[in-house]
Order: structure tokens, then C-alpha cells, then sequence
């Protein structure tokens, strides 16, 4: 199996759909590849693109914040997006899209072998947990998927959008520093 950096330049020369072409920089991933917890948001969006890192924009700053409140930082984690590149004008991924980014992911869960995904947002839950996921009504709910415990939580920019989101999300954050405390070993040492 390849290594993360291996991995990374194969999805340099990924021309499996168009994205590639409009893009500035690809965004590959970022944080530990060792990390027992994953984060997976949707895609780039212009800051992203342009520093080739995934959430360093406003909603960026917004997760290391959430991170924080939970004891965590990008050194404890790795984060990831459904699509590697970023979709013009911020636009939700096409199906087609999603299908074409979908082996890089799968490979980059397998190489960090995460014991809880964390899904930021709609687009990500449904990809990851459940075509029919609604996390309006199943934020905070655990599932096990390919013998990972997954959650989706809202995505930081739905929470910059909406503050009163904000409570929910912090009510999800703290089950989620229960349940990394209760089934990882490594994450809070
Ligand atoms: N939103 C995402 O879903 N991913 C990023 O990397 C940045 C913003």
C-alpha cells in the first residue's frame, strides 16, 4: 500500500473529473497520519485553494477553535475533505465528483486507520454514514460504519452562518471527547 505521501502525488495527477483543471492547489489532507480520530469535511473552498490546506479559512478558524474546546489540535487529528479540489464558487459537489474523489478518501482512511471519524456537515454524513443522513435531526448520533465509530457534527460554516446552532454543536463536542476518551488510547495521553 502506498504511504500518505505516495498517495498524495497519485491525486496530483488525478484528472478523474473536472475539478482538477480549475483549481489552484490541490487539498490533500493535513495532521496526523497516525491520528485515532478523523475529521471530514466537504471540499475546499477559496482560501483552501489557495494555501493547499484544508479549513484555513473563517470556518477554519472556527474548527480549530472547536477542536481546542475539546483538548484537540491539528496535531492530534487528520482532516480530510470529500473532494480534493475545490469546486467553482464554493458549489456543492456533483455526484459525479463525489464518485471520482471517493478512492483517494477510502485510501487515506485506510492508511490513518481512524477509531472515530467525525463527519463535518451534510455533505460529508452523507457520504460517509448515510445517503439519507438528516443532520438537522441526527447530529450527535453514533453509528458504526466498517467497524468505525462515526458522528457528524454541523459544519463550522453552517454554525458562522446560524449561531444558534452553536449549543447543539457544543453538547455534540463534548460526546465526542467522551467517546474518544473512551475508546482511544492515544488521543488525550
Ligand atoms: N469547508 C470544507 O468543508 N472543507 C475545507 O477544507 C474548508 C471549508
Amino acid at each position: 500500500m502506498a504511504d500518505m505521501n505516495e498517495l498524495k502525488s497519485q491525486c496530483l495527477g488525478c484528472e478523474k473529473c473536472a475539478l482538477g483543471a480549475t483549481r489552484t492547489n490541490l487539498v490533500f489532507g493535513v495532521g496526523n497520519e497516525r491520528a485515532e480520530v478523523m475529521l471530514i469535511g466537504e471540499g475546499p473552498g477559496e482560501q483552501e485553494d489557495l494555501q493547499g490546506i484544508p479549513f484555513v479559512g473563517r470556518a477554519g478558524k472556527l474548527l480549530d477553535d472547536m477542536l481546542e474546546m475539546i483538548d484537540l489540535d491539528r496535531t492530534k487529528v487528520y482532516i480530510a475533505n470529500i473532494v480534493k479540489c475545490r469546486p467553482p464558487k464554493n458549489r456543492d459537489p456533483l455526484p459525479e465528483e463525489k464518485d471520482a474523489c471517493r478512492g483517494w478518501l477510502k485510501e487515506q482512511i485506510k492508511l490513518v486507520n481512524p477509531k472515530i471519524i467525525i463527519c463535518l456537515g451534510r455533505i460529508a454524513a452523507t457520504e460517509i454514514i448515510d445517503s439519507e443522513f438528516k443532520i438537522t435531526r441526527q447530529h450527535g448520533e453514533w453509528l458504526d460504519v466498517d467497524g468505525i465509530r462515526c458522528t457528524a457534527i454541523y459544519h463550522p460554516a453552517a454554525l458562522l452562518r446560524d449561531e444558534h446552532k452553536r449549543p447543539e454543536t457544543f453538547a455534540d463536542l463534548r460526546e465526542i471527547r467522551a467517546e474518544i476518551k473512551r475508546i482511544c488510547d492515544r488521543t488525550y495521553d
